[in-house]
């Protein structure tokens, strides 16, 4: 019995890699030819029919239309009596990487009970040795838990709810020490702090849980599910953007951090919420998607790869229960990605495909940026200035910028080092 289900277990794992990386006997679509005629949504027309000719109508009118928009059918609405007032508490701090980095381990907590769920906040600093000027930031979730980004000992295992792998230890949802650095490669914090940059992560499952408990776990544990006959309540993704809201609240206390100049950065699912962050919380500098595909910088209107069925068969939990109505529906929806993208306006964007990474559809990453740009002419600022997709690593753009990284789906020194240099001439730009 369980050879069986271990053997249909394999082969579901095996067909949906090979969906993901060759496309062959796929229901989903890899072939360009076959993407359907669609034509999007308007940017530039607000709900009443005007058009927008101005930053002031976009800003006064349009985007809050947009951005209402995303929430009522996508992403689903913060609660109105959420307590944005976290309490921090210092864990832990100490000199690494030969003296060149301060670490600082933060707890938060959701609100002033002691014992409700709390954040573990990781964050490592460059020692300005030579400099007075507050240092630059990334933020981050990461997918397993802050001791599988780094190497260093002094950083616990996490004790949330993690998804069991065998591979690195994960069982009876626990995490393990022999996952340890596990995800370094995502995350090189060395070149950061050489590059003279921050970092801070945080796992996660530590703001809700990723699975389908019908809205129970995390966040959504202080905050249970009311009725709405209306579909809109907020979906892991938007308590995921809201914890990194909160996160960030925090980093702007800090004094040897420049508080005008923290990034978001996600990958994968942590790419589409990392740029709802950005689209509702403007403190956020500038906004990195890397490889967020369907849900994140891909067209929905496209269906390549991943589709908004799909995903809602799947991860039922990460958008608000209105979004299954396009399922297989997406003509219908009121928005496409686009115009998430240009929510972030006039701050920059970074959207990063990569070339395996079909899954993701990096052709409609790529449109979504390209399709933002009426907003950014709104502040005369140059996006892609590009038509097509560009060949593997070949970044372009300007204030949108793009690359389509040689390789797989994940997080790489190589995409990091564009995030490293966009962000470096953008500040720059705004001394
Ligand atoms: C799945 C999912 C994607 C998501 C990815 C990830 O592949 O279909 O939408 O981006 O997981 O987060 O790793």
């Amino acid at each position: 019995m369980i050879d069986k289900k271990l053997t249909i277990w394999c082969i579901l794992v095996l067909m949906f890699v090979s969906s993901r990386v060759t496309g062959q006997n796929s229901p989903f679509n890899y072939d360009e030819s076959r993407v359907p005629s669609y034509s999007l949504p308007e940017l530039l027309i607000t709900n009443d029919g005007t058009t927008v000719a101005n930053r002031r109508e976009w800003e006064r009118k349009r985007r809050p239309e947009v951005l209402d928009l995303f929430t009522t059918h996508m992403f689903g609405r913060v609660p109105n009596h959420v307590d944005n007032e976290l309490r921090f508490e210092v864990v832990e701090h100490g000199l690494v990487l030969q003296d060149s980095a301060r670490r600082l381990q933060v707890r938060l907590f959701f609100n002033a009970i002691k014992d409700t769920p709390a954040v573990d906040l990781l964050i490592y600093l460059p020692v300005a040795a030579n400099s007075r000027d507050a240092c630059p930031m990334f933020l981050g979730l990461n997918f397993m838990g802050n001791h599988t980004i780094t190497n260093d000992p002094q950083v616990p295992v996490t004790k949330s709810w993690v998804r069991n792998r065998a591979e690195i230890g994960y069982e009876n949802n626990q995490a393990s020490a022999a996952a340890r650095g596990t995800s370094a490669h995502r995350w090189p914090i060395r070149l950061l702090i050489d590059s003279g940059f921050g970092v801070a992560t945080a796992y996660y499952g530590d703001i809700d849980p990723d699975f389908d408990d019908g809205f129970k776990n995390g966040v959504h544990s202080i905050y249970p599910k009311v009725a709405d006959p209306t579909g809109q309540q907020w979906g892991s993704i938007a308590t995921w953007s809201w914890g990194l809201s909160r996160i960030l609240d925090y980093l702007q206390t800090l004094k040897s951090v420049n508080p005008k100049q923290i990034g978001v950065i996600g990958h994968s699912r942590l790419g589409k919420t990392s740029l709802w962050a950005g689209a509702t919380d403007p403190r956020f500098a500038l906004v990195i998607s890397n490889e967020s595909g369907c849900g994140g910088a891909a067209l929905s209107r496209r269906q390549f790869g991943e589709t908004v069925q799909r995903i809602n068969t799947s991860f039922p939990h990460w958008f608000c229960d209105k979004f299954q109505d396009y399922n297989a529906n997406e003509n219908a929806l009121p928005i496409d990605q686009h115009m998430l993208i240009a929510l972030i306006a006039p701050r920059p964007v970074y959207i990063a495909s990569a070339s395996e990474d079909l899954w993701a559809d990096p052709v409609g990453e790529f449109l979504s940026g390209r399709m933002a740009q009426p907003v950014y002419d709104l502040y005369g600022l140059a996006g892609l200035g590009v038509k097509m997709k560009p060949e593997p690593n070949q970044p372009v753009g300007n204030h949108v910028a793009y690359h389509l990284r040689e390789g797989k789906h994940n997080l790489l020194e190589y995409d990091w080092r564009q995030y490293i240099e966009f962000a470096i001439r953008h500040y720059a730009r705004n001394k």
